[in-house]
């Protein structure tokens, strides 16, 4: 990269709600098209207005997009549309460069193109839409399982297909096969994975911390659980359970997004620095030699705790401070 060049600066807004890996897919992409990437969320009042109640509130949102990695900037309270004046101060007071959004209309309720002036003033340009995901595709997703919880149908769970809950976790007591719910349009590529890791490991003398769970529906309490535990070390390796693994802790009809769905929304994550794609329930001694792991933090379930602290005895305060924490996630 020259040095002596200002930065190019992208703008990227949106909603944001309900956080999926679509959008930081999209939040990936504007940043490539630039060196420094600004995100403007739009405020509660202009969603209602213009597509009808967000479900996740400004402050959460703004927590989620300030997580993600690609992100260097958050400006909260963004309109929906970009108007004349908002525009001049995006380009005056923030520098940017370029106004970016993905290749969907994004249409007005008057019916005219949000960024018709962007695009005027040659300012504009797009990256493609992630398929497969939306928070609309989300909620239905709920809607469905909560369908199938009051019906109880066995026959309706088989015939429907999850995709990519086969070949993980074979050791979890599969007594929840009514589990195979959702059909998940995401096809996952070793591209994908590819694009969202950080492609560095931990640094001989780095201190390992591993931490497990679902991380379902991924939101601001994963985001604040991801970040206390960085703090504990300088190389983050979060675990995630495999769709199995969560059905049968948590009930049949969760997960709610499929495990590499929720790889990558963690992969996104700043704080997250490597995940393991199907990790097991147990956290066994073998994986902490294999990984080299110093410490871990976890919380849901007790029996692990004695051999943690056994093995850790020093490191008791902070998993204790760590298991308060926890509680706040294990909320979800
Ligand atoms: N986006 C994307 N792929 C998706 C969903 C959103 O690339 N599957 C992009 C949008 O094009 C936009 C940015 O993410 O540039 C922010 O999206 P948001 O304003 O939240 O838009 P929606 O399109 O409403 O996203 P969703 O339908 O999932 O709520």
């Amino acid at each position: 990269r020259r040095r002596r060049r200002r930065p190019v600066r992208v703008y990227m807004d949106g909603c944001f709600d309900m956080m999926h890996y679509g959008h930081c897919n999209a939040l990936r992409q504007a940043r490539a098209l630039g060196d420094e990437l600004v995100v403007g969320v739009v405020s509660d009042d202009e969603i209602t207005a213009n597509k009808g109640p967000p479900v996740t509130p400004l402050h959460e949102r703004m927590i989620m997009v300030a997580a993600v990695k690609w992100v260097d900037e958050v400006i909260p309270d963004a309109p929906y549309a970009i108007t004349e004046e908002f525009m001049n101060k995006l380009f005056n007071k923030y520098n940017i460069d370029y106004i970016i959004h993905g290749d969907d209309p994004c249409l007005l309720p008057d019916g005219t193109d949000a960024y018709a002036l962007a695009k005027k003033a040659g300012r504009y340009k797009q990256i493609k839409r992630t398929e497969g995901v939306s928070s609309t595709d989300i909620v239905g997703r709920m809607l469905l399982c909560v369908r199938e919880r009051s019906t109880g149908d066995s026959h309706n769970h088989s015939s429907l297909q999850r995709q990519f809950s086969h070949g993980h976790g074979q050791k979890v007591d599969d007594g929840g096969s009514a589990s195979g719910t959702r059909i998940s349009h995401f096809l996952p590529t070793s591209r994908r994975i590819v694009q969202f890791s950080n492609g560095k490991g931990p640094g001989p003398d780095a201190r390992i911390i591993y931490i497990d769970g679902a991380f379902d529906l991924f939101h601001a309490g994963h985001v604040e659980i991801l970040r206390k535990a960085r703090e504990l070390g300088d190389f983050l390796l979060v675990g995630i359970h495999t769709d199995q693994t969560v059905s049968a802790t948590r009930g049949a009809h969760r997960p709610i997004m499929n495990l590499h769905e929720r790889s990558l929304s963690v992969l996104a994550c700043r704080y997250v620095d490597e995940v393991i794609i199907g990790a097991p329930w147990e956290v066994s001694k073998d994986m902490i030699t294999t990984f080299n792991i110093s410490l871990v933090v976890h919380g849901t379930i007790a029996e692990n705790m004695d051999f943690l602290k056994k093995r850790n005895e020093k490191k008791e305060a902070s998993e204790r401070k760590y298991y308060e924490g926890k509680t706040y996630m294990s909320g979800d």
